[in-house]
């Protein structure tokens, strides 16, 4: 595999945190810290930072994202935010499929899939996660598990529409826990997953599909794990709240 072929991200999951003014102000110091960066850098931040976000980022290499995005283009879902009115706002990415997402709030691989079909349909760049809780992996079905949850949630996505797919590869046991995959282990699932892209569609969507690592990831473990061969970067949650950890993360991936 060619890593040559396909841009390393590095993308900041905010979750539930910061309020606009915080937002703007966490915006504006990491944006010179990453301006000469040698790899995309995406923050998804709360649907409620995206306006001050979208405009302090503005004329700077910062993508901006939501963290999730409903399927209908409108409708009667009582506090959910369409892909439409996301992509209307000038927002580029979204996550879809967080593991926090699928545990505490019910999506299924299918309303993943429902979810990603809209993002695509909306013209956003999806930021898609997979990963194994740690029963899963001591039952050994790991590798099954991630192959099935991409498989289904890219259901009806044609190979054009690979070029704005992401896939974060984020083992449920390694987020906020302080516990990072080795390198080998985030290396080995990211191969599942391009194998299984090459697959469904070909060696050549595989090569270039960015495949992320989430969990766990700081400035002292970023640079072994983006420099593995199968790994294009990271999903970073905790370490993407400080200007200066997200800013180091960053120059590994440049670097690596
Ligand atoms: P942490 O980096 O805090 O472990 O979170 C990872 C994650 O869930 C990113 O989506």
């Amino acid at each position: 595999m060619n890593k040559a072929k396909r841009q390393a991200v590095i993308a900041g999951n905010w979750k539930m945190n910061k309020t606009p003014a915080e937002a703007k102000e966490l915006i504006e110091a990491i944006k010179p810290l990453v301006a000469d960066a040698n790899c995309g850098v995406v923050c998804c931040v709360p649907y409620v930072d995206l306006s001050v976000v979208l405009e302090a980022a503005k004329g700077s290499n910062i993508g901006v994202g939501a963290e999730n995005c409903h399927w209908a283009k409108s409708g009667a879902f009582t506090g959910e935010v369409s892909a439409e009115m996301l992509a209307s706002m000038g927002v580029q990415y979204v996550i879809i499929g967080h593991s926090e997402r699928r545990q505490y709030f019910g999506e299924t691989d299918v309303t993943v899939n429902q979810r990603v079909r809209a993002a695509l349909d909306a013209g956003l760049t999806v930021i898609l996660c997979v990963g194994e809780s740690l029963e899963q992996r001591e039952q050994g079905v790991t590798s099954e598990l991630v192959a099935m949850q991409t498989k289904i949630a890219l259901g009806g996505v044609s190979k054009d529409e690979l070029s704005r797919i992401i896939i974060a590869y984020e083992p449920i046991w390694a987020i906020g826990t302080g516990k990072t995959a080795t390198s080998e282990q985030a290396n080995e699932v990211c191969k599942t997953i391009r194998e299984t892209i090459a697959a469904v569609y070909d060696e050549d969507a595989a090569e270039a599909m960015t495949i992320q690592y989430g969990g766990s990831m700081k400035p002292g473990n970023a640079a072994e794990l983006v420099a593995q061969p199968d790994v294009d970067g990271g999903l970073i949650g905790g370490a993407s709240l400080k200007a200066e950890d997200f800013a180091a993360i960053v120059k590994a991936a440049s670097e690596g």
